[in-house]
């Protein structure tokens, strides 16, 4: 990939083998692929936008990735799978209800959301999800060779860089966070508030999507821990008495911006976005929202209004639609179940009163497709809709802009996702401020079409410009400074 990747990277994985010694491991909740019940496609492609970004650094650098392949008790050795070194690790059953749905997505997802759903705190999740953590470190632990770098990414696993430095002090620990870090009055919730600041501070560099959640972070270990910090730089007291540097900074992620530009180019995604447009009758705007089905992104929000703007007249079933694909999500969640109850029970009755025959207000599709269908599905969308409440990064958002190569298109974008800091070209809006989200989707309909190419321009620069190669090559190169320091 890029020169300036400076891991030294030799993989010593067979293929089909259990023998793996890798000098670079990346551990996440999930692998890549999930494994599924269907015999004609045992793997698919995992949810989620942390997936999207590592996928490509995974592809670059020859690693192993240490993580769950998405079921309970699959137990699998080592594989290849699509040229990427796998090493599962097993998930059972309890495992999956208390670590994975109940503390990962019931405790912290809520709570680092700013809870925008209520937290629940149970000891007995919190157990689970130290047991888990240390299975994860001791597999990241027999798949790395010495003095190896191990990149851990996301909430799911906080616990893993502490664990990993304990049982191999050779190595160098990164960790990214690809979820936001709520702000201490917050944070200060957690029963378990110190164990995961420690858990943490175990890498050599932390990183973050914005520099609001570095500083969170920086804020609450002065509070909870005492230890000094220094623009982005926090000493650590280390077991012999010493002080070492684990460094807290924003990197924020992003796509494979090149990859989405050939795909939009392609003469089949192209002729599928026409065919798109068609089936939905030509309309003068199509809308369109991406998500999964989370509670995090503002979809009833949008949902709300747009409805308004129908039942205001001042949009009419003859002249738009809204596309909103909503993919299943953490689906045994109860705060999920509700949320998908809420949403279709919301765009039945939007569709109830505002559709004519042939005419209809909302397409409302609850599944994932193929990148491909994807980008033909953003190069057919008039104006991409992404109102999260709080979101780390967004990657929609990117993969939006940068598949709009005919420099059309509009993006309306909330203030509150990490995408914001960067795409400010993009029409902002606060999605807790109906009013304000239905003039913005107006602003994008109307448009003039020379705003619309200028800000499209800028936002394509951006996008471009700090693709996902960047962030790793910036991530990495810091921890590339950290593993220079070990002794
Ligand atoms: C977000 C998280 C990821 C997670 C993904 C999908 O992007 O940051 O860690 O993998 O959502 O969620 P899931 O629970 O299905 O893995």
């Amino acid at each position: 990939m890029h020169a300036a990747v400076v891991v030294s990277l030799n993989s010593s994985i067979e293929r089909n083998t259990v023998t793996v010694a890798s000098d670079f491991v990346v551990v996440s909740n999930r692998l890549p692929v999930d494994r599924t019940d269907d015999e004609n496609e045992p793997w698919r492609r995992s949810p989620g936008g942390l997936v999207t970004a590592v996928d490509p650094v995974m592809r670059s650098n020859n690693g192993a990735w240490v993580g769950w392949p998405g079921q309970a008790d699959v137990e699998l050795d080592p594989f290849e799978f699509d040229g990427l070194q796998l090493v599962p690790v097993m998930l059972t059953a309890d495992d999956v209800q208390l670590y994975y749905e109940g503390f990962s997505n019931d405790t912290i997802w809520p709570l680092y959301h700013d809870v925008i759903a209520t937290p629940t705190y149970h000891r007995t999740w919190w157990d689970a999800y130290v047991k888990v953590n240390t299975r994860f470190a001791e597999a990241a632990s027999r798949h790395a060779a010495e003095g190896a770098t191990v990149w851990v990414h996301d909430y799911q696993l906080q616990l893993v860089p502490k664990l990993l430095r304990e049982l191999r002090p050779d190595l160098t620990i990164g960790y990214f966070h690809h979820i936001p870090f709520p702000a201490y009055g917050l944070y200060a919730q957690l029963p378990w508030r110190r164990q995961v600041l420690e858990g943490l501070l175990g890498a050599d560099v932390i990183g973050f999507q914005r520099v609001a959640d570095a500083g969170n972070f920086a804020r609450a270990v002065r509070r909870q821990l005492g230890f000094d910090t220094k623009a982005g730089a926090i000493s650590v007291p280390t077991p012999d008495g010493g002080v070492r540097t684990a460094v807290a900074r924003a990197y924020p992620i992003s796509i494979d911006a090149a990859e989405y530009e050939d795909l939009a180019k392609r003469p089949d995604v192209r002729a599928r976005a026409e065919e798109i447009r068609t089936s939905l009758g030509n309309p003068k705007a199509i809308l369109l929202g991406v998500d999964r089905l989370d509670y995090t992104k503002g979809i009833r929000h949008r949902l709300k209004a747009y409805g308004e703007l129908l039942a205001d007249g001042r949009l009419s079933v003859h002249d738009v639609i809204l596309v909103q694909v909503a993919s299943p999500s953490r689906e045994r969640v109860q705060t999920y179940m509700e949320l998908r109850d809420e949403i279709e029970l919301t765009v039945g009755r939007i569709n109830g009163d505002a559709d004519e025959l042939g005419y209809s207000a909302i397409q409302y599709l609850h599944n994932s497709y193929p990148r491909e269908e994807m980008v033909a599905l953003f190069l057919a969308a008039d104006v991409m809709l992404v109102t999260a409440l709080r979101d780390g990064m967004n990657l929609v958002a990117k993969e939006y802009v940068a598949s709009r190569v005919d420099g059309g298109g509009a993006l309306v974008l909330s203030e509150f996702t990490g995408a914001a800091d960067e795409l400010t070209q993009a029409i902002k809006v606060n999605p807790h401020d109906i009013t304000g989200v239905k003039d913005a989707i107006m602003q994008a309909i109307d448009m003039p079409q020379k705003e619309k190419d200028r800000r499209m321009r800028a936002l394509r620069r951006r996008v471009r410009e700090n693709d996902v190669a960047k962030w790793s090559e910036r991530f990495l190169s810091d921890l590339n400074a950290a593993r220079k320091e070990h002794p």
